[in-house]
């Protein structure tokens, strides 16, 4: 069942693995930082079908540590841009070169190759 497709709206999950969000009070000025960039990457490498980004404030005094991610500037706007982009050419890459690995996306079962 946990690998077994899920289809939701337009949208269809290869598994039912999904990451939650983990605020990691490591933002600057409310950008993403490079630590961002490692802790997604590996989560995008994880085999999660979806992975959900930490709490966003939409002002700063929305925040719940000075350290949380904010968007409601350009700047802010450019680093969560440069997040997204790197994190899905991740998930394209891996996907193109594995696929969905060794289970069967209708049975959930294991496939020996
Ligand atoms: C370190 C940590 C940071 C979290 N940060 C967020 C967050 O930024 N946004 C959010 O909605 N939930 C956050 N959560 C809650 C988790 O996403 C999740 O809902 C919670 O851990 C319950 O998970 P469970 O239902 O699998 O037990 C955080 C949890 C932990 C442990």
């Amino acid at each position: 069942m946990l690998f077994k497709k899920l289809k939701i709206n337009g949208v269809t999950l290869k598994n039912r693995i999904v990451v939650s969000p983990m605020c990691q009070y490591s933002a600057k000025k409310g950008c993403p930082t490079d630590w961002h960039f490692t802790h997604l990457s590996k989560l995008v490498n994880s085999g999660a079908s979806m992975l959900m980004i930490e709490s966003t404030a939409v002002e700063n005094n929305g925040k719940i540590s000075h350290n949380d991610l904010c968007l409601n500037n350009d700047k802010q706007e450019k680093k969560f841009k440069e997040l997204k982009d790197r994190e899905i050419k991740i998930g394209q890459t891996l996907q193109e070169k594995y696929g969905d690995g060794n289970i069967d996306l209708e049975t959930g079962e294991f496939v020996s190759n």
